[in-house]
């Protein structure tokens, strides 16, 4: 997929505000710092779009972005992060579970998995959660340039069989690295194929 053009709409915290829900929505979720903001900059190309920080927190609304005035691309604000005082914290519970049940565009969910770390159950927790409430999810394994290509693998495997003994069919999976650019092409193909 070419992006001839990848710019910001608007931040929200309620749905309803959220731009016409007249496209395909892809959203981008997964624990604070994993790298949700970095991957959407490094699949538009365009550095700087969406708002990155090495301190975690650092998306706190619904961020849509227009993809070739085509489909929708959507950066979220993390979970899991200890520093988050309770009520913020179901804040973001509310605003996600709203986000997630009733953008009825919403296509798919890429929860992003950090490709370092063993399955954690607050990433398997919240896939669990998807699955039932039926909203269709990838996963995305993020920062592969931080490893060697082995270790990703053997992580990959445990995760895989960690998935395998909660869910019948493993969901799709995709392997990238905001620095390197790995995994670009798979997952645009992936959203140009769910598109048509
Ligand atoms: P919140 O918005 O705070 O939830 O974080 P986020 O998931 O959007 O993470 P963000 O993209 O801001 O990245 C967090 C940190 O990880 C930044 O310092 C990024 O530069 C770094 N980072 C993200 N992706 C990669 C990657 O693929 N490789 C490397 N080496 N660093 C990455
Ligand atoms: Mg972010």
């Amino acid at each position: 997929m070419i992006i001839r053009e990848a710019s910001f709409l608007s931040s929200n915290t309620q749905v309803a505000a959220c731009p016409a829900p007249d496209r395909p929505e892809y959203a981008f979720i997964g624990r604070s710092n994993v790298g949700k903001s970095s991957l959407i900059n490094m699949l538009t190309g365009r550095l700087g779009l969406a708002k990155t920080s090495s301190t975690p927190g650092k998306t706190q609304v619904i961020n849509h972005f227009n993809i070739n005035n085509e489909w929708y691309l959507v950066d979220l604000p993390g979970y899991g992060y200890a520093k988050v005082s309770k009520s913020s914290r179901a804040d973001w519970g509310k605003m996600i579970n709203a986000y997630l049940t009733k953008r009825e565009n919403l296509t798919c969910v890429c929860v992003l998995l950090d490709s370092r770390h063993a399955p954690q159950a607050v990433d398997l927790e919240f896939m669990e959660k998807l699955g039932e409430a039926g909203v269709p999810f990838i996963m995305i394994f993020t920062k592969t340039d931080k490893q060697s290509t082995s270790q990703t693998k053997a992580l990959l495997a445990d995760y895989l069989t960690k998935m395998g003994e909660t869910w019948d069919e493993l969901p799709r999976h995709f392997v990238t690295s905001a620095e390197t650019g790995l995994g670009r092409d798979e997952v645009l193909d992936f959203i140009t194929e769910i598109n048509r």
